[in-house]
């Protein structure tokens, strides 16, 4: 999972993604980064710490870092919250094999939209919707890759 700080929105995909892959008996590793490094060590933001507590969800072992080329090697997807990030993945990847691993999360629910998870770093309102998206791409996810 990633977005930009990893602190906002890929913080509550991995801790989405995690639930539901312990709830489904799934050997899977989930992780994840941002393509920034600005908020590198820190937990969560805790608009996103809130909004997975009303969801059952406790991110607050989280730690942001940044993602780094091996990334592309350790894992099988790659999934970008925006456009950007999906840019700036592709862009550390040095075969075509890894520049497939790499997907806009919110294409599992409305394919080929190449939707954008909205940064909500500067709305205090935008959490729960991400929160929402994020649950709903993640179930289809699930429902694609397992
Ligand atoms: P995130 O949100 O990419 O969902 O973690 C952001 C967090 C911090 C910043 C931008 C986006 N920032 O510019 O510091």
């Amino acid at each position: 999972m990633v977005c930009l700080g990893n602190i906002c929105r890929s913080p509550l995909a991995e801790g989405i993604l995690r639930r539901k892959v312990a709830e489904r008996g799934l050997d899977w590793t989930v992780d994840s980064a941002g393509t920034g490094n600005y908020h590198v060590g820190e937990l969560p933001d805790p608009r996103s710490i809130a909004v997975a507590q009303a969801h059952g969800i406790d991110i607050t072992a989280q730690r942001a870092r940044h993602l780094v080329a091996a990334d592309l090697d350790r894992y099988d997807l790659l999934l970008a919250m925006d456009a950007e990030n999906y840019q700036n993945i592709r862009r550390l990847a040095r075969t075509d094999a890894q520049r497939n691993k790499v997907k806009m999360i919110l294409n599992y629910a409305t394919p080929g939209r190449n939707a954008g998870v909205p940064d909500p770093y500067w709305n205090d309102d935008g959490f729960e919707g991400v929160y929402r998206m994020l649950e709903e791409a993640c179930t289809a996810m699930i429902a694609e890759e397992s």
